[in-house]
This record gives structure tokens, sequence and C-alpha cells, in this order.
């Protein structure tokens, strides 16, 4: 840290401002360029005791040579400290507690790690990479090494921890709040925990773009849309599959599409636009490169989908991550979320690194700038995101290269001790992984205790499958594991899962299926963030708020629900014009059915009243709280299911929070963390039961690989795409989430039932051919009537 270097200089000049007696120990210099420093390290004018105390020990932690933070308290202070009515005496007390805290904090950092697990958190400047196995405490040392960037003077704005996959963010997220508090103590480290930048790359990209549309061609207001369905398998109205559906019908493009062998659908155009997207290409340059008639169509449609996105002024979620690229490039200086005032360098660092697609890494580097304070942690062993983008070789390889053309090699660090999963599992998972083609082996090192268990069980029938696994659960909370030491993994959701959460409902043991549930996947909550949204900036054009409104306050249950949504829009598009106005002539169109008309007049009525609210000058939770409680709006009495009510509650309650951490904090912003906050809220103690990808990062004494038919693990259909050692990743990274014991479970036949309630039986070929790799023994033929019996082996796969 260049910085930092600068201020551990040990010539301070001048002489000291105040004649005072101080404490033994500390000295008082007066040094005109560290007013300097300071004042950019705290660009916000400082105003009490506390601030003048947090700034003090800011500068004599930072002052030490080789930011040996246990070192005996030299530094400067300017003559700051004169101002105003500030009482001396109590600057310095409170200093000093604050200074002997981070004196302990330090070394605290660095208490218990190997020597490998050191350098990564005391890490000077420039990039890092660290590789290493499962439970190597990659996301540990990640974790401390933000403490001690902090501790090191670093602000905590010029820190930015982003990682691909939410789930990355998550585990980071819990952590920081458990393990950094108790460390860097104080008001900073809660301040630390709150306002660090902990997100995913997508929020990241996207408050960029939000804040700086222009650059890109796009408007303020920009609204991001994804291609999503929701749980009973309908799309949002404002997909991108329904304009690259209308791009289609474009005459010209109709036409042509015709003329294929194999005309494209709007998914299969869809899929095509978003994998030349991938490879970085815009619409001219696809078109340049079409090699097939198809690849001119593709072309085509990724164009003017592209025209609909920039008239409309919404951006397509996948083009975010390019897009905010694009923004930093075009001028950096003017991106405000990386502080372009402040002279330190930004730090950013990345978890799960070898989940990064080639747009993302491109982000990264971009965010760190010339600096290239980048670190990263990952393992190729663990990358199952190939379906996304995902690229390990950029970790492994790329990077470094990048790194090096920048001027800035490259640091790496290995580590090979494994802290969480007992020995056998940790040689199950080597086993496993030594059928990888062309992976060199690895010996990793079980530093835990107690040797560990490994079952595989294959039943007739999923429902006997899932009467087992739920008897072991209740047997383990019974005896003394909490229920939050247990996982439930599979490959994909399925009815296995479904019949085990209702298995647990049953043994009252508490669960939670769907951890990472955003809040945009509730209508009632949609809507309100729509509200919020809507309020931030009065000119937004607004069609796709209204939109959201209109969907949220007409019955979530009626099945026209999308028709009306799907007649705003097409008023607002074919109008261009503002969305009230579109709809509230949509009220009185001769054309449309009465229905359609009373409909859009509430709607309109509802907007109308929307404009009427308490405006951004209130503070956060009295706007959000109003907005809740107008009758017009019937926000509360429309809430209908329980999860309704608990979003609003939890809403609320985020919005409290954030007064607290920033107290004149804009709508704005809150509305852009709401999602990520509330992602991020504390479990309780309960038996998680999810896909393996999404428990990436995450560690239980119990895991139970759930539904690992032949069939499922590894997935059928990407093992026809040549993808058999990613899908042998997949069960990797469940098997690696267990410290104590793993259970494998499957069963030979299975039932789906249809949308009508019929259900058919499937045969599922039997139990993963994984566990003949892996080398554990199959059990069958369990006497289901006492718990956890001890089983006979049967069969050896
Ligand atoms: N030096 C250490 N001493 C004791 N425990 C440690 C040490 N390092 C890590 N751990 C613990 O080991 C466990 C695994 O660490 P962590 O989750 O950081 O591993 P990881 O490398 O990120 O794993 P994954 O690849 O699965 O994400 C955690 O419970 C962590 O607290
Ligand atoms: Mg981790």
């Amino acid at each position: 840290m260049a910085d930092l270097d600068e201020l551990s200089d040990p010539t301070i000049v001048g002489e000291p401002a105040i004649d005072r007696q101080l404490p033994d120990g500390v000295e008082l210099h007066y040094d005109p360029d560290t007013e300097a420093r300071l004042a950019a390290h705290h660009p916000d004018d400082p105003q009490t005791p506390e601030d003048y105390a947090a700034l003090w020990a800011d500068l004599v932690i930072a002052g030490p040579a080789d930011h040996e933070l246990g070192q005996p308290l030299t530094g400067g202070l300017t003559d700051l400290v004169t101002f105003g009515d500030i009482d001396l005496d109590a600057v310095v007390a409170q200093a000093l507690t604050i200074t002997d805290y981070r004196q302990d904090a330090g070394p605290a950092l660095l208490a218990g790690l190997t020597d490998a697990q050191q350098r990564v958190v005391r890490h000077d400047s420039g990039p890092l990479a660290v590789t290493a196995g499962p439970g190597s405490g990659k996301t540990h040392v990640l974790v401390r090494r933000i403490g001690w960037l902090l501790l090191a003077g670093v602000p905590i704005e010029k820190l930015i921890v982003a990682t691909f996959a939410r789930a990355a963010t998550l585990e980071i997220r819990g952590r920081l709040h458990q393990q950094l508090e108790p460390l860097v103590g104080h008001g900073r480290a809660r301040e630390a925990a709150a306002n660090l930048k902990v997100t995913t790359l997508h929020a990241l990209a996207r408050e960029i773009v939000i804040e700086h549309p222009e650059t890109i061609g796009l408007r303020p207001g920009v609204a991001i849309i994804s291609h999503q369905e929701h749980d009973h398998g309908e799309e949002d109205a404002y997909s991108p599959l329904r304009f690259i559906a209308a791009v289609l019908e474009h005459p010209a493009i109709a036409e042509l599409n015709q003329e294929l062998s194999d005309p494209l659908t709007p998914q299969s155009a869809y899929r095509q636009v978003a994998e030349v997207r991938r490879q970085g290409l815009g619409p001219d340059e696809a078109l340049a490169n079409a090699q097939t008639r198809t690849d001119t169509v593709v072309a085509l449609v990724y164009r003017g989908y592209r025209q609909v996105q920039r008239r409309l002024n919404v951006l397509d979620l996948d083009e975010v991550i390019a897009a905010a690229s694009a923004i930093i490039d075009a001028d950096r200086s003017q991106v405000r979320l990386l502080h372009p005032e402040d002279p330190h360098p930004v730090h950013v660092l990345t978890d799960e690194a070898q989940d990064l697609s080639v747009e993302q890494l491109r982000l990264l580097i971009r965010l760190a700038g010339p600096e290239l304070c980048l670190s990263m942690v990952g393992d190729t062993d663990q990358a199952i995101f190939g379906f996304q983008g995902a690229d390990p070789d950029l970790f492994s390889r790329v990077f470094g290269e990048i790194c090096q053309q920048a001027g800035k090699p490259l640091t790496t660090i290995e580590m090979t001790h494994n802290f969480r999963s007992a020995n056998a599992i940790v040689q199950a998972g080597e086993r496993l992984m030594r059928h990888q083609t062309g992976r060199a082996p690895r010996n990793p090192v079980a530093v835990a205790n107690g040797s560990g268990h490994l079952h595989a069980y294959l039943f007739g029938s999923d429902e006997e499958e899932a009467d087992f696994v739920c008897r072991e659960i209740a047997h383990a909370v019974d005896s003394g594991t909490p229920p939050g030491e247990i996982l439930v993994l599979s490959r994909i959701r399925t009815r296995t899962m479904q019949l085990i959460a209702d298995g647990l409902q049953a043994h009252g043991v508490p669960y939670e299926a769907k951890r990472t549930q955003r809040l945009s996947q509730t209508a009632m909550a949609r809507g309100l963030v729509a509200l919020l949204g809507a309020l931030t900036d009065p000119h937004d054009p607004r069609w796709l708020n209204a939109l959201l409104i209109g969907l949220v306050l007409t019955n979530k249950h009626r099945h026209d629900r999308h028709s009306i949504a799907q007649d705003i829009t097409d008023a607002a598009m074919t109008q261009r014009t503002t969305t009230t106005a579109a709809i509230l002539a949509l009220g009185h169109a001769e054309n449309q059915t009465p229905g359609t008309r009373r409909n859009a007049q509430q709607i309109g009525e509802l907007l109308t009243q929307t404009l009427a609210l308490p405006s951004t000058a209130h503070a956060v939770p009295q706007v959000v709280k109003a907005l809740i409680d107008t009758p017009q709006l019937g926000i509360r009495t429309r809430a209908r299911s329980s999860e309704d009510h608990t979003r609003l509650n939890d809403i609320l309650s985020v919005a409290w929070t954030y007064r607290e951490v920033r107290p004149g904090g804009s709508l704005r912003e809150f509305t852009s963390r709401l999602d990520d906050e509330l992602a991020h809220r504390p479990d309780n103690d309960v038996v998680r039961l999810d896909s393996i990808h999404a428990v990436k990062g995450a560690e239980a004494s119990l895991v139970i690989v759930a539904g690992a038919t032949k069939d499922m693990l590894p997935l059928a259909s990407s093992v026809r795409e040549g993808n058999l050692d990613e899908e042998r990743r997949v069960m990797f990274v469940g098997l690696t989430r267990a410290k104590d014991r793993v259970l494998i479970t499957s069963s030979e036949t299975t039932r789906t039932t249809k949308p009508g309630g019929a259900t058919t039986t499937r045969r599922t070929g039997g139990a993963s051919s994984f566990l003949r790799e892996i080398g554990v023994p199959l059990h069958a033929g369990l006497d289901l009537s006492a718990p956890s019996t001890t089983p006979t082996t049967v069969e050896t796969p």
C-alpha cells in the first residue's frame, strides 16, 4: 500500500503543536503533510471528540513501520485538536482506548493461522491469487484480510468485496459479523460490517449503471430487466423473452427466420443472443462475424433487442456487467462508487474466483484500477458454474498473464490444510476428483479432529428415501446436533426434496427450503420496491414501475393479471408517453374491453396517488411506512399470505437499521441495497434444504446429498453435453461441505406430479455412478420401522 509506506516514514517533521502533558508513550508531533493525509482519510469534517479520537487512532495505527500493529505508539497528530471547543483530554483518552484495542486486534487477526494463511492476510498491495481446496480457510482468511486492511487504514469505501454468486456473498457477510466484530471492535467494526460493500458483481454493476446510464446511451431511471420464471412457471410480463419475441415478429426478421431450416423460437433466440453477448460481441460485431444464416438472424435479433432496450430505457441483467465495465472505461474518475476523489487505491477482494466469467473478470480488473489491488481466492476443483459462462482457466492462468502485462506481477499462495472436514471425507473427495481428466493429484491434509463418516443408501422409492432422511435428521437433532448444522442438498429441485421438507414439518424439525429467496421474488415486496423506486426520481419514465404496481395491486391470483400488464406495457410503448398518461388513456380507450378499461383506471388512479406521497425529503423509514400505510394503495390489506406480511415487516426493519447506519441516506441508495440486505439476514438455527450450487462456501456438521441417483448426479442432460467433469465437481462441492458426516441417498424410482395432479413413475437407474469413484459402499434394505438402524451392505457399485 503506497500510502501506508508513506505514512510509516519515521521522519516526522516540525514541532509539537500542542504543549500538553500526554500519557506515557504518546508523542505528538506537528506534521503539515499529515494533515493532508488525514483529510484524505476522512473527507467528512471531524466534529466531535469521538471523530477526532478515531482520526488520531487511525494515524497512530498507520504510523509504525512495516505495519507491525503491535509496536509502541508513535506517530503524528496535527494541530487540529485545537479547533473549537474540543476537550483534548477526552480526545487523548478515547484515542488511546481505540489504539490499544487496535493494537490487540492486529495480532488477533493473525492468531491461529498457518504461515500461508498469514501471508494472505498480510499481503501488501498488488494482485494476489490464493488457490486451495475446500475447507482450507480461503473465506476465513479473506474475512481476516478485510479486517487487516481496515486496520491498516484503508478507508471502508475503498474496499469492495464482490463475488459472482449470491451464496458466496452471503457466506462472507455472515462471517464478517461473526468474526470481525470481536476482533476489530468498536464502532468502526460495526460500521465496517454494515457499510462495507460485500455484494454480487451483478448488484455492483447495477449500481454503476443506474448512476451513470448516459455513458452507455441510456437515460436516468433505467430499469434492469431479467429473464426469470416464477414458482408457478409464469414469466414476468416485462421479461426479455417477450421483447425478443416481439423482435422476431418484425416482418423483415420473421421472413428471414422462416427461411431457416430450424427457425428460432424466442427461447432459442434468447439463448443464442446470450451466447454471443458472453463472447463480448456487440450486435454489429456479431453481424460482421456471422458465419451461417442462423448467425445472421441471431445478430439481427440481438440488434433489434438492443434497440428496444434503448428505447424503453431498460437493460437486460445479462448485459449489466459489460455495461459497468464500459462505464468505467469511458471515465473512471466519474464513477462515484469508486470514490475517485480519495487518493487511496481501491482494494477488491473476491471469493470463489474459479466461477468467474470473462466479463466478470474484466469488471473486477476495472474496479481495481491501475494499482491492481485485487485479491482472489478460489479452487478450480469447485468450478460448477460453466453453464453460466464461468471459466476456471481465467483464475488459474489468464489472470496471471494479465497482471504480468500490466507490470504488476501476481503473488500466488497455496494452502493445503483442510480445517473443515474429518479425514474420511477429505480423502473421499480426493478419490473422487482423481477421476477428473487432466487433474494433478493433490494431497490434502485433514487438520480437523475425528475420523468422519460417509454412507450411501439406495431405497425402493423416493418416499422411502425421504422418510429415512427425515428420521436421520430427527435423530441427529435429538442427539444434540443443532438444526443449523445440517444441510440437505440436491442436484436440482426434485420431488424428493419436497417430500423431505414435508417430512421435517411432520417431525417438527425447523427447516428452511430456500434461504436465498430474493425480495424480488415476492410480488408484494416487489411492488413496494417499485413504488419506492418511483418516488426516488419523479422524472423517471415510469412504465416499468407502473407495471409492477399494476401486477402487485391487482389480485395476485387473477388469471388475467398478465394480460393487464401487457396492455399497459403496450400502451406505454406505442404511445411513447409517460406511463401514467398511457394508463389513464387506456382507461378511456374505445377499443378496449370494459375490464381492461376498469383496471387501467384503477391503476392510473393509484399511480397518481403514489406521486402525491411523501417525497425523498423525508427519512427513509418514514417514507416506507407511509407507503405501506397508505390505505388507497392497499398494500397492507392486499398482503394475503404470511410471507407477504413477513416481507413487509422485513423491509420496514431494514429501513430502520438503514437509518441508523446511514443517517442521511437516500431512498435511492436504500432501494438499491434492499434486496441484498434482506437476503443476508442472519438465519435461525434451522436445517437448510437447498441445491448444491446455492450452498457454495457453506459448511455443516451433517451433510445429506439426497436424490443422488444415476440420472441426477451426474445430471443426464449435462453428461450428454459433455460435462461429466463439471458434474463430478458438483458432487465434490456437495461432499466437502461436511465436517463430520455425509449421507448420500438415492432411490430406484421416483414420481413426478403433473400440473393436473396425475403422477408418473420414473426409474432412476439406481444410485449415482460417482459412489464407485468415491469408493463408498452402498447400503440397502433398511428396516424403516426403527430409527437410524445399522444398514446391511448388499451391493458395492
Ligand atoms: N487456521 C485455522 N484454524 C482453525 N480453523 C480454521 C483455520 N482456517 C480456517 N478454519 C476454519 O475452517 C473452516 C473452513 O474454512 P473456510 O470455510 O474459510 O474454507 P474455504 O477454503 O473457504 O472452503 P470452501 O472452498 O468450501 O469455500 C471454517 O470453519 C474456518 O473457520
Ligand atoms: Mg469458502
